[in-house]
């Protein structure tokens, strides 16, 4: 294998706290074994002009670490492979372009930091002969093969931040405040924050909940002196027999967009428990602002790590954390599916242990 001199590094698909750090640690490690890095702005669209472009040396990833977003801008739409773009040079299939400018912009390999919709993306683009490794990036930590995303710890951290807030003024009113989350069609940031938090109900996708099981489980608590309750139900839930609310469908360029079940519970739980009941949607909160130490640590080791396996000429793999060791998986055997809660889940069994109703 000739010898790696140049990498590129995009991030794609929704952001997520820790997208820096990782750039900051492909970099840095990269600089230290002699190998240049290229940043591309905006997901793949970053190779599709020269100007989308910009060599990134340590001092232009000094001080990120700390902060959110990702310094080279990420875009969420689909897959785009087929689509006719305009370009400086005529009209072009956007996947050709891509690997047109791939070699033309002298890159030995991609660093791809992106869910599961970006890894899919590269997965293709690496069975066209372009070599690449991934990361993976989400607050929804459904990515099979890692244990975690880095960007859910801080999810969590702060929707567990915001249930506290809740708490205090449930209590005082006497009233059910039911928290909406992310995490489209995985339960683990309603699952991590609920218990973090200490909710009464926790309403997740991979179970469908029964509204009169849940209002159970508040009026008990209101006969035994707790005149208040906090409900925390995952953007992807939905009762038994019924659908998953959503705020659009699904478009040529977007996927569809979740939420609004806090709302929809709203009135038929206050009617079920005759308490005042109130809904509040975290929305893109849990994707901003400082990542967690933790997930500092982790997208660090990722970055790393992925400068090693491209070193290693380990292409079309993904980094991946399996406790204690970071390691690598082929793309192939997690790209196009989706990491739900187990019903064996430890943490699921250890809510219902201490009496939190899931609604079944
Ligand atoms: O996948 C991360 C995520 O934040 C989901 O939890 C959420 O459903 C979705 O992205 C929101 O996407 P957008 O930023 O496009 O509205």
């Amino acid at each position: 294998m000739a010898p790696i001199k140049r990498i590129g590094i995009l991030t794609g698909g929704g952001d997520a706290p820790g997208l820096n750090a990782v750039i900051r640690a492909v970099v840095k490690t990269a600089w230290n074994s002699g190998i240049g890095c290229v940043g591309l702005e905006d997901s793949y669209d970053g190779l599709l002009e020269f100007d989308r472009s910009r060599i990134l040396a340590p001092r232009d990833v000094t001080g990120i670490l700390r902060l959110g977003g990702t310094i080279l801008g990420t875009i969420n739409t689909g897959n785009p492979y087929d689509s006719i773009i305009q370009t400086s040079d005529g009209p072009r299939k956007y996947g050709e372009r891509v690997i047109d400018m791939f070699h033309k912009m002298g890159l030995d390999a991609l660093v791809v930091i992106g869910g599961d919709g970006t890894l899919a993306i590269g997965h293709e683009f690496c069975k066209l002969g372009v070599p690449l490794v991934g990361v993976p990036k989400t607050i929804d930590n459904d990515i099979v093969g890692t244990t975690n995303c880095f960007g859910f710890d801080t999810a969590v951290a702060f929707a567990t931040d915001a249930i506290d807030r809740l708490h205090t003024t449930a209590e005082a009113h006497h009233r059910v405040m039911i928290v909406e989350v992310m995490g489209r069609n995985a339960g683990w940031i309603a699952l991590y924050a609920g218990v973090a938090g200490g909710a009464d109900a926790i309403l997740i996708p991979e179970i469908p909940f029964d509204i009169e099981i849940v209002a159970e489980r508040l009026r008990a608590r209101d006969k035994w002196g707790a005149k208040f309750s906090i409900v925390v139900a995952a953007e992807g839930a939905f009762p038994k027999g019924g659908k998953v609310t959503l705020q659009a469908a699904a478009n040529d360029t977007h996927v569809e967009r979740l939420g609004g079940i806090g709302a929809q519970l709203c009135e038929p739980l206050a009617v079920l428990t005759n308490k005042e009941t109130r809904s509040v949607v975290l929305g893109h909160l849990q994707r901003g602002g400082a990542p967690t130490s933790f997930d500092r640590v982790l997208a660090t080791r990722f970055g790393a790590k992925a400068v090693e396996l491209i070193q290693q000429g380990q292409f079309g793999t993904m980094v991946a954390w399996d406790p204690p060791d970071i390691i690598s998986r082929r793309l192939e055997d997690v790209v196009g599916k989706t990491k739900t809660v187990p019903m064996d889940s430890d943490l699921l069994q250890t809510a219902r242990a201490l009496g939190v109703t899931f609604g079944d």
